[in-house]
């Protein structure tokens, strides 16, 4: 493994760090691990077991399955244009998320994963084996199942990790950190449009709903005895509420490249 230039970012749900992540990591020839699309992988690990991640009955066999899945994500950059769209916008990185070899991409970001998610990351069995998992993709450790792989190429420069602990627990010496927040109104008016866009019927999708859902989901990860949603002393806030997509992940890739230079890091 290589000495890769490490960028984390943390932030409420609907901040917007996993797109801006992963247009950073475009540019930036890093890496991108979504820390979170690990807790939803377990989540459906657990249910699919019948496991129920929200009781405390469960908890010692769902941390055992946590150990012992084997959980593969993968970043696809540069991806081809989804077909029968028009639009001339070029896609975003895509992570392929693998659970013991099935592809559960799609599966992890269903509402019921999103619902009881906070019990398993509250586990802080779960949480051992994650992070653990975590820092190792982040140092450039390669993990290969079949032609799985968790990896990190020859050519990145860097990774940047996104979730709630990174600055935090995951990687404390990172060399730079980012805590992003916006109020939970415009996060929630965020993600309304964004469900709005993959419904069917729209109609059925309540604002209020949303918001309050938003909230609930806020608290529990700011209010968790281990590793809650915080931010790190020497983390940057970036308040996201008057930013687009682009601005945002501008003002991040500024961020490193003023780092880099700081720290004589070439990138
Ligand atoms: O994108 P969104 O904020 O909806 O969710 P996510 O990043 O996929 O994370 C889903 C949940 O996983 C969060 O609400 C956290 O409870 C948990 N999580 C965590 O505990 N620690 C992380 N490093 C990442 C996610
Ligand atoms: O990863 P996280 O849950 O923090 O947020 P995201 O998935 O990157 O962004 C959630 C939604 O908010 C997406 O539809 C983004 O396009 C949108 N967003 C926005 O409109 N303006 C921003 N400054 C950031 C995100
Ligand atoms: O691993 P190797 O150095 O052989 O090449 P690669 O990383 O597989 O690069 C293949 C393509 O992916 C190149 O065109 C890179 O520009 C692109 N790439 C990227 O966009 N982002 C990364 N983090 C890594 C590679």
């Amino acid at each position: 493994s290589k000495n890769l230039f490490q960028l984390a970012i943390d932030g409420p749900a609907a901040s917007g760090k996993s797109s801006t992540a992963r247009i950073a990591a475009q540019r930036l020839k890093f890496e991108y691990i979504d820390s979170g699309a690990m807790y939803r992988a377990v989540t459906l690990a657990a249910l699919r077991q019948n496991l129920s991640p929200l009781s405390l009955d469960d908890a010692s066999k769902i941390s055992q399955l946590a150990a012992t899945s084997h959980i593969f994500i993968h970043t696809i950059f540069n991806p081809p244009p989804i077909a029968h769209t028009s639009s001339s916008k070029p896609s975003l990185p895509q992570t392929l998320v693998y659970l013991n070899g099935d592809d559960v991409t799609h599966d992890i970001r269903s509402p019921e994963i999103t619902k009881n998610i906070s019990g398993i990351a509250s586990n802080p069995d779960v949480r051992r084996v994650l992070v653990e998992k975590q820092r190792a993709f982040a140092n450039g450790i390669y993990d290969y199942e079949g032609d799985k792989l968790n990896t990190i190429r020859k050519s990145s420069k860097g990774v940047v990790m996104d979730g709630r602990d990174v600055g935090t627990v995951v990687l404390p010496n990172a060399d730079l950190k980012i805590f992003v927040t916006a109020p939970a109104r415009i996060r929630a008016i965020r993600r309304f449009k964004e469900l709005q866009q993959s419904s069917t019927n729209k109609s059925l999708i309540d604002f209020n709903k949303v918001l309050e859902d938003l909230e609930k989901r806020d608290k529990n990860d700011y209010e968790r005895k281990i590793s809650p949603l915080k931010k790190a002393d020497d983390a940057i806030l970036l308040d996201t509420r008057d930013m687009s997509v682009m601005e945002q992940a501008d003002k991040i890739i500024e961020l490193v490249l003023e780092r880099a230079k700081e720290k004589n890091i070439d990138l």
